[in-house]
């Protein structure tokens, strides 16, 4: 991921260091693996939104913290932890958009296999896993499993 990653972003950053969101907490993982392997000049910042609260299906999105660094005509790398519906990172895209970022490109570690009423673009993944309920590397059950040290799906009758 950090290879194409740095293909595209490598050239727009001459004159703008690029804004890279960290969506917090689930991307806390991935975004300390995948900054050293990031070779271009970066700003790193973090948002905070979350879908699901402390259940595992359903919700609201709520905001939890907004950027502080501006995103006013930055380039905006939008890392998150995981693309289920996609109601997350189509929320947060068009948040940098209303916001006037110059361009907004967005990763995820892990993408479900599964269909998505929600139409947003992914221009970055590391997995795809199957349509399961999935723990560790940031990734949340409840709240607990984002230390796991690998992706795990939950049991399907849990
Ligand atoms: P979406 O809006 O449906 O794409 O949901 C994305 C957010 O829901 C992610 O950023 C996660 O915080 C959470 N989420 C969705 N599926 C899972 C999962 O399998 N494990 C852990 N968190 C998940
Ligand atoms: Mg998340």
């Amino acid at each position: 991921m950090a290879v194409a990653i740095n293909r595209d972003l490598e050239p727009l950053t001459p004159h703008r260091p690029v804004l890279l969101l960290s969506v917090l907490n689930g991307a806390i993982v991935v975004t300390g693996q995948i900054l050293p392997h990031l070779h271009f000049p970066l700003l790193l910042d973090s948002v905070q939104v979350s879908r699901y609260g402390s259940e595992v299906a359903g919700g609201v999105l709520q905001w939890r913290l907004h950027p502080r660094e501006s995103v006013r005509g930055t380039v905006v790398l939008l890392l998150d932890d995981i693309l289920d519906e996609g109601v997350t990172l189509k929320a947060l895209q068009e948040y940098c958009l209303r916001e006037g970022a110059a361009a907004v490109h967005t990763a995820v570690m892990v993408r479900k296999q599964r269909s998505r009423s929600v139409d947003v673009r992914v221009d970055y993944v590391a997995l795809d896993v199957p349509d399961r309920f999935v723990f560790g590397y940031g990734l949340d059950a409840r709240g607990l499993g984002r230390n796991a040290p690998g992706i795990f799906a939950l049991p399907e009758d849990v």
